[in-house]
């Protein structure tokens, strides 16, 4: 067995240097503390390299062995939290790799023929986020599942719908719970998306030039569960383009979040009382006894400004650099690392929490009755009755104005009064005029009737499996 001369050297490069690094500069470039993160994924990469490179004759059987026996204790002594990881060994790559050696002897110092920190980092970082994506596209799923629930229990009962936060039109609050359904649900139709471009194999790309070795990338990508490998080996190992999607992805998640939550917070104040959110989601005041806080939805709408800078760290980390790998690079991991863990945290808390969620029917349809709601109703029925559109705006408009002199709704007005804004109007504008009759009357896909609400529920309920 040829062993080097030079293997004592605790660094992996440091025969080639003749003066250590401060302890100041040793701990700004180590990423050990954060990359550790990845040692599972690591181990998982390192053994499919493993196994390749003796399924090619690059190393013995007897090397393979060798290696998996030493990284399966790695890989418990790591679960088990009894690891030693060391800030000299800069990051996880090398801790483990030391370990290895230590357990393996040679074998280990074999195991990084024909691969480089370059490659190995990006296969890990793919395989440690298309895990994440899976976790994240079952939350996801079970978000929008308690959503319909919660859609379906609520598929009659009335609200004001908003815009520039005016009273619109009555809508149903089922109706207006299936828009976050189809926000939530373009997010996964991303993520899935998103997906495909995660996982390819960087593997074999070597520093950046490729190897020397005669190794065999369909292989590694087969056996890590890859669709197929990264073809160009500079692209392999430098950009980080498919985490940028990823956080572009989640900063939408986030910013779906943050809408929904604002319109909970809303929601839930005394002054408007159209919910009331469970208390296990909220706090009280330090100082004022009678306060419960929604401080669930108001902290995802804080944290979709970290989920919103993380993307824009990673942009901007990306933007400046030559190829092929560059240190910067490292930087990638706590802005992606964090994305994950708000957006899974926050989909498991809104996941429970849709279904914490008291919805109040007496107070939304007292908001409902105020503000005119039905005025389009009344326009659309004297457009059936043969008004051009723009005149029947126009005289419903005349009616409103009335309306608001007298301080009383339009259904209010006797139909005498009603007739002056146009003689079209007959006695069945009442029912017209009413939240039930506003709701059914929209009735076709996409609108808020209860019917056409059920019915996609049942197209949304059949989408999620
Ligand atoms: N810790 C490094 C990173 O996260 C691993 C790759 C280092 N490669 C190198 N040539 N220094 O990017």
């Amino acid at each position: 067995m040829i062993t080097s001369q030079f293997s004592k050297k605790s660094e992996a490069w440091s025969a080639r240097f003749s003066e250590p690094v401060s302890d100041l500069v040793k701990r700004y470039t180590a990423s050990v503390f954060f990359d550790k993160r990845l040692a599972q994924v690591d181990i998982q990469g390192s053994l499919a390299h493993a196994e390749m490179l003796h399924f090619q004759h690059i190393i013995t059987k007897e090397d393979y062995d060798a290696i998996v026996g030493g990284m399966t204790q790695i890989s418990s002594e790591i679960a088990a939290g009894t690891f030693t990881w060391l800030l000299d060994l800069e990051d996880v790559h090398l801790n483990i790799e030391k370990r290895l050696t230590e357990l393996a002897g040679d074998a280990g110092k074999r195991l990084h023929t024909g691969r480089s920190r370059n490659d190995q980092v990006a296969t890990d970082i793919r395989l440690y986020l298309r895990g994440a994506i899976d976790d994240i596209l079952i939350l996801l799923a079970q978000f929008r599942s308690a959503l319909l629930d919660l859609a379906e229990q609520q598929a009659d009962t009335i609200m004001p719908g908003f815009t520039h936060m005016q009273v619109a039109q009555p809508i149903t609050f089922g109706h207006h719970m299936l828009a976050y359904v189809e926000m939530f649900g373009r997010d996964a139709e991303r993520l899935a998306d998103c997906r495909k471009r995660v996982n390819r194999l960087p593997l074999g790309a070597a520093a950046l030039a490729g190897t020397t070795f005669p190794i065999d990338r369909e292989r590694v990508a087969a056996t890590l569960g890859f669709d197929e490998v990264c073809f160009n080996s500079l692209d392999a190992v430098s950009d980080r383009d498919f985490a940028i999607e990823f956080c572009a992805t989640a900063a939408l998640i986030m910013t779906h979040i943050s809408r929904m939550s604002e319109e909970l917070v809303i929601w839930m104040s005394p002054r408007i009382g159209f919910i009331d959110i469970a208390d296990r989601f909220c706090t009280g005041s330090s100082i004022m006894p009678q306060k419960k806080n929604p401080d669930v939805p108001e902290l995802a709408r804080g944290k979709t400004g970290r989920v919103n800078g993380h993307l824009i760290a990673l942009l901007t980390l990306m933007k400046g650099q030559p190829l092929a790998y560059n240190k910067d690079n490292q930087e990638d991991k706590e802005p992606l690392f964090d994305t994950v863990d708000t957006v899974t945290d926050t989909l498991r808390i809104f996941a429970d929490m849709a279904g914490g969620i008291t919805v109040k029917p007496e107070a939304m349809r007292v908001a409902a009755l105020q503000g005119y709601a039905t005025a389009t109703d009344l326009a659309d029925y004297l457009v059936k009755k043969g008004l051009p559109f723009r005149d029947a705006h126009e005289a419903v408009a005349h009616a409103v104005k009335t309306c608001v002199d007298k301080a009383c709704d339009l259904s209010d007005l006797p139909l005498d009064e009603l007739r002056v804004f146009s003689p079209l109007i007959d006695a069945d504008i009442f029912a017209v005029l009413t939240l039930e009759g506003s709701v059914a009357a929209r009735d076709h896909v996409g609108g808020t009737a209860p019917k056409q609400v059920r019915l996609a529920i049942a197209r949304l309920r059949a989408k999620l499996g």
